[in-house]
């Protein structure tokens, strides 16, 4: 069992709530990423599971033993950085053996733990070599062989791959992946790249300002969002929002601007019952909104025409307001055209005009 549990953790320094009510239950072999923008508290809550950092309030537990007051040796975990400084003037073998030699363990068993997990990061070749002689892909796998030889109950890392290429970080990212489906081992991986969550996490957990804002796997956290931050967070162009007021005529629900009116799925009604004449916002994502040169209930003008090869983005003004539009490669309007949009509106969020919860 190598479940980790965070219960209502708190983290303050002098003036500063950095971690605010942290709960979250990761189980045995699940991969957690915590995504969010810079200073939200994902170090610090990592920290505060590795040991590094004492919570003010709240417990730890790994493996169903209580660790809120153990050192980070006592808690069976291993840590992966941003900056993995290997030490420079050990080769390969002897930065991945350093740590099992303080612990004492056995020559032989070292040797079986290094030369295993060189095979798994196919560093095998490059045992005898120094840090320096080695790419910065090649030294960030020496790094995960050293979390790796420990043989932890949990690994956990902090913006491993921020120091790499882009190139060389969607490689590393298809690794990590492989290498967790091989050692099945609990993982909790802090990023602010939101493809990196999207594509390696069992769960994401969103923070804003210290506060778990969603906990969900990624298609639930694309397709229903808890509110406005983590609509807008996840998703590439991000999510377009518009204000609008939600009218009741006699054809149904609508969200009207001075030019706009968007007309809502009857299905909405009860949800939005209580908001008749309010403000609200409408979120629509740039690849449920559907562009032609005619037909379509709402009047665009293109801005900028951006062509990306396999699909075009389309700058637009709907009604005083810019929205990003995600078109199909070949769908290439000029700039200053009038075009036509239709939402996709099953696909469309209404949020609070003030606190950004989803309310569809
Ligand atoms: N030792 C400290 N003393 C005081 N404030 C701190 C300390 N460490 C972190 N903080 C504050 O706590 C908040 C959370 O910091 P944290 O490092 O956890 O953010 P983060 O989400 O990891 O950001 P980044 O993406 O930039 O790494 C920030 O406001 C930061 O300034
Ligand atoms: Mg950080």
């Amino acid at each position: 069992m190598k479940k980790v549990v965070c219960e209502h953790i708190v983290k303050r320094f002098e003036g500063v709530t950095a971690v605010n009510d942290f709960h979250l239950e990761i189980a045995d072999k699940e991969f957690i990423v915590i995504v969010g923008p810079s200073g939200c508290g994902k170090s610090t809550s990592l920290r505060m599971i590795a040991g590094l950092e004492q919570q003010t309030s709240g417990d730890i537990y790994i493996g169903g033993q209580k660790v809120s007051d153990k050192p980070p040796r006592d808690r069976n975990i291993a840590m992966v950085f941003q900056n993995y400084a290997l030490y420079p003037h050990m080769n390969v073998y002897d930065n991945m053996a350093f740590s099992l030699k303080l612990q004492g363990v056995d020559k032989k068993e070292i040797d079986r733990r290094v030369r295993e997990a060189a095979e798994i990061l196919n560093i095998a070749q490059y045992l005898e070599r120094k840090p320096k002689e080695l790419s910065g892909g090649q030294r960030q796998r020496v790094a995960l062989g050293r979390a790796i030889v420990r043989e932890p109950a949990v690994f956990l890392m902090d913006e491993p791959l921020s120091n790499l290429d882009a190139k060389l970080r969607v490689q590393m990212r298809t690794e990590i992946a492989k290498l967790h489906h091989r050692l099945g081992a609990t993982t909790i991986y802090v990023t602010h790249d939101q493809i990196e969550a999207m594509t390696m996490a069992d769960r994401i957990v969103v923070m804003k300002d210290g506060v778990i804002q969603q906990i969900a796997d990624p298609q639930t956290i694309y397709d229903k969002p808890a509110n406005r931050f983590v609509a807008s967070f996840i998703g590439m162009p991000p999510m377009n929002f518009i204000d609008c007021r939600l009218e009741k005529r006699e054809a149904g629900l609508w969200l009207v601007r001075e030019t706009m009116a968007v007309a809502l799925p009857a299905a909405w009604a009860e949800r939005l019952s209580q908001r008749f004449g309010q403000q609200v916002v409408l979120g629509v994502r740039p690849e449920n909104i559907i562009p032609a040169d005619a037909g379509g209930p709402l009047a665009a003008k293109v801005e900028v025409v951006e062509p990306l090869g396999a699909e075009t983005l389309l700058h637009v003004r709907l009604d005083g307001q810019s929205l990003v539009v995600k078109a199909g490669p070949d769908y290439q309007p000029d700039e200053g055209q009038t075009i036509t949009l239709s939402f996709d509106m099953n696909k469309a969020h209404v949020f609070d005009h003030e606190t950004g919860t989803t309310i569809v």
